[in-house]
C-alpha cells in the first residue's frame, strides 16, 4: 500500500462526496483532488463565502483543462452551509440535501482553542469535532452508499474520556480537550462500523489521520505547547490529505480500518493501515460514548439494512 498517491485514485465520475470543512487545509485539498478525479463534491462549510472562493478556483482549474481525457465528465463542486457547532444547522443541512451520496468525509475540526462552547452549550472541541459530526452522520447514515470517513489525529493518544465530556469538572487544557475529541472520533468510527455490520449494511466506516500537515488549523496555535505537540516540520497539505483520500476511495479499504502516514511515528508519508491506541479500540468505552452522544445531541441512530 506504500507510495500510494493522488494519481492512484480510481475514476470518481458519477460519485458524490460530502466534505465538511472543505474551504481550508486538508478539506480544500481533498475537495480539489476528488473534483479533478470526476466526483461531485458537496462542500459543507460554515463560511460559505470562503468556500465559494475555493470552489470557484477548483471549478475554473477543471474547466481550463476541460476537453482533456482526464477531466471530461467531471461534476465539480457545490457549496452548502453547515456549522457543526450548532445542531440546528446540522439538521438544516441534512434536511436540505437531496438523495443519496457515496461518501461522507467528516473532516472539519477546531484545534487547540481557548475554552468556549458551541451553540448547544458543548465544550467547543467535543461539540465541533465529535458531537456535530455524530449528529450529521446519524441524520445521513441511511443515505450514504459507500463509506463514512472520520478524520482523527495522532494526538488521540493523549485523550481521556470520562463522564465529563464538556470539561465542567476538570481544569481546562485546550490540547487535551482537542485530544479528547480526536479519541472520540476513533471510538465513534469503530463503533459505527460495528453497527453497520450488525445491521447487514455494506457501507463502511473508516478512520483516517493526516500526520502533521501545514494547514491554517495547525499554524494557528503558536504556543510552546502547540509547537511541541506538532513535533517538528509538517508535511504539505497535499501529503496530509492522502490518508483521507485513500480512506475515501481505495477499493481495498476495510470497514473499521484506520489510515495514516507510513513515516516515523505516523507523522508524515504515504497512506497505510495504521494502529490506533488501545483506548480507541475499547468497545465498552465506545458504547458508553455512543449512548452519551445520542443523549446530548438528541439524534438516535437507526441503521437500516440495504
Ligand atoms: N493539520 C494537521 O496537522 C492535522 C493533524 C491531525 C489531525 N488533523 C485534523 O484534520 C482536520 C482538518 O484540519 P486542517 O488541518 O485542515 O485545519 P484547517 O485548515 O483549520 O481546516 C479546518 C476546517 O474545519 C472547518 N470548521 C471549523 N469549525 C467548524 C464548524 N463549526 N462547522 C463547520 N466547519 C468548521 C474550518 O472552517 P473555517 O475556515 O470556517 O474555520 C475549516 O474549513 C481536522 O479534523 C483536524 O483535527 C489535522
Amino acid at each position: 500500500m506504500t507510495r500510494w498517491t493522488a494519481a492512484d485514485i480510481p475514476d470518481q465520475r458519477g460519485r458524490t462526496v460530502i466534505v465538511t470543512g472543505a474551504n481550508s487545509g486538508l478539506g480544500a485539498e481533498a475537495t480539489r483532488v476528488l473534483a479533478e478525479a470526476g466526483a461531485k463534491v458537496i462542500m459543507a462549510c460554515r463560511n460559505v463565502d470562503a468556500a465559494r472562493a475555493v470552489a470557484d478556483a477548483i471549478d475554473s482549474a477543471i474547466a481550463d483543462t476541460a476537453g482533456s481525457a482526464d477531466t471530461a465528465g467531471t461534476a465539480g463542486t457545490e457549496v452548502r452551509q453547515l456549522d457543526l457547532a450548532d445542531l440546528a444547522s446540522v439538521r438544516a443541512f441534512a434536511e436540505g440535501l437531496d438523495g443519496e451520496v457515496d461518501v461522507l468525509i467528516n473532516n472539519a475540526g477546531v484545534m487547540g482553542m481557548p475554552k468556549g462552547t458551541t451553540a448547544d452549550g458543548f465544550e467547543r472541541h467535543i461539540g465541533t469535532n465529535h458531537l456535530g459530526p455524530f449528529a450529521l452522520t446519524g441524520l445521513l447514515i441511511n443515505r450514504v452508499r459507500d463509506r463514512v470517513v472520520t478524520v482523527s489525529s495522532g494526538l488521540h493518544r493523549l485523550g481521556r474520556i470520562r463522564d465529563d465530556l464538556n470539561w465542567e469538572r476538570r481544569r481546562y487544557q485546550r490540547w487535551l480537550a482537542y485530544a479528547q475529541s480526536k479519541l472520540a472520533n476513533l471510538l465513534f468510527a469503530y463503533e459505527l462500523q460495528r453497527r453497520l455490520s450488525g445491521a447487514g449494511r455494506h457501507t463502511l466506516s473508516v478512520a483516517a489521520h493526516p500526520g502533521v500537515a501545514a494547514t491554517e488549523g495547525q499554524r494557528r496555535d503558536t504556543s510552546l505547547q502547540g509547537k511541541f505537540l506538532a513535533g517538528g516540520p509538517a508535511q504539505s497539505p497535499e501529503m496530509g490529505a492522502l490518508s483521507l483520500l485513500y480512506a475515501a476511495t481505495a477499493p481495498g479499504v476495510q470497514g473499521g480500518a484506520c489510515i495514516g502516514p507510513d513515516g516515523f511515528l505516523q507523522r508524515n508519508g504515504h497512506p497505510t493501515l495504521v494502529r490506533s491506541s488501545r483506548t480507541s479500540r475499547d468497545t465498552t468505552l465506545a458504547a458508553r460514548l455512543w449512548e452519551q452522544s445520542e443523549q446530548l445531541t438528541g439524534i438516535r441512530y437507526t441503521v437500516e439494512p440495504l
